[in-house]
C-alpha cells in the first residue's frame, strides 16, 4: 500500500507522475488522530477513482451552497488556506495537497479555527480538474509552488500547460489566478506559461495582496533572502 492510498484510504489515483514527496517526518500522535477522525469528513465524495470510476462530476452542493468556490493548489501546512476560509465564510473553499504531514497540519488548524467552509482533497489536484465542473472556481491560489530548479524537471511545475489548460477550463471568466514564489525563473515560466493557457496578467510586484498570509514557504524563502514576487492572472 503506498503513502497516498494511506492518506485517502482509497485506491491510489491512476496514471499520476507525481514527483513530491507524499510523507515527511514521523507524525505525532495528536495528527494521526486528526487524520483518523477528522480527514474523512471534509473530504470531498466522488473524487478518487475508486468512488467515481466514469470521472462524472462531483455534486458539491450539498457543502456548497451556492457560495463562490476557491480552490488552494498544494497547501502545505494550511495556514493560508485556513486564514482565507475564516476571513471569508461565504465562500466554500477546497485545498489539494498529497503531502500527509501538510494535511495534518491542516487538520489541526481546522480545528482551532472552527472553520466549515473548507474541504480538503488529500491527493494530486489534478485529480480535481476532472471532476469539477466547467467555470467552477472564482479564484484559485497557488503559493510557492515546487521550484524543481534543473532544467530538465521545469516540465514538473504547475505552470505547465498540463495543469493549466485543464485549470482554465474549470475556472469561471474573470476569475482571479494568483501565483507567489520566490524563484525567479518560476516568474519566467508563469510569465510565458499562465498567457497560453487564457489567462491575462492582471498585476506583478514584490507587494503582496491585501488580504495575503505568508506562509511556511515564504517564510523560510524570506529567511534565506530570496524576496517574494506576486503574480495575479484573470481567466479571461
Ligand atoms: C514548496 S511547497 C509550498 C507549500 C505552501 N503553499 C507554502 O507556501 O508553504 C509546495 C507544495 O505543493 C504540493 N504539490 C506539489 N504538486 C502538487 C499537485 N500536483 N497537487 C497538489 N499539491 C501539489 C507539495 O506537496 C507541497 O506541499
Amino acid at each position: 500500500m503506498s503513502n497516498e492510498t494511506e492518506a485517502s484510504g482509497d485506491l491510489p489515483p491512476a496514471r499520476r507522475n507525481f514527483y513530491g514527496r507524499i510523507r515527511g517526518k514521523t507524525l505525532r500522535a495528536s495528527q494521526k488522530d486528526y487524520l483518523a477522525e477528522d480527514l474523512a469528513p471534509v473530504t470531498l465524495n466522488g473524487v478518487t477513482r475508486a468512488e467515481n470510476p466514469a470521472r462524472g462530476l462531483v455534486d458539491l452542493e450539498p457543502w456548497r451552497q451556492a457560495r463562490p468556490l476557491w480552490l488552494e493548489i498544494g497547501f502545505g501546512g494550511g495556514e493560508h488556506l485556513v486564514h482565507m476560509a475564516a476571513r471569508n465564510p461565504d465562500v466554500a473553499l477546497i485545498g489539494a495537497e498529497p503531502f500527509v504531514n501538510g494535511i495534518a497540519m491542516l487538520l489541526g488548524k481546522i480545528r482551532t479555527a472552527g472553520v466549515s467552509n473548507l474541504r480538503i482533497h488529500p491527493g494530486d489536484v489534478r485529480d480535481l480538474f476532472e471532476v469539477l465542473a466547467p467555470a467552477a472556481l472564482s479564484k484559485v491560489f497557488l503559493n510557492y509552488p515546487d521550484p524543481w530548479p534543473k532544467a530538465r524537471h521545469h516540465r514538473r511545475r504547475v505552470v505547465t500547460q498540463e495543469y493549466l489548460v485543464p485549470l482554465a477550463k474549470i475556472m469561471a471568466v474573470g476569475s482571479e489566478f494568483r501565483v507567489a514564489t520566490d524563484i525567479p525563473d518560476y516568474v519566467r515560466q508563469t510569465l510565458e506559461e499562465v498567457p497560453q493557457a487564457g489567462f491575462e496578467l492582471v498585476h506583478q510586484g514584490s507587494t503582496p495582496w491585501e488580504d495575503w498570509l505568508s506562509t511556511r514557504y515564504e517564510q523560510k524563502a524570506l529567511r534565506e533572502g530570496r524576496p517574494p514576487h506576486y503574480l495575479t492572472f484573470r481567466r479571461i
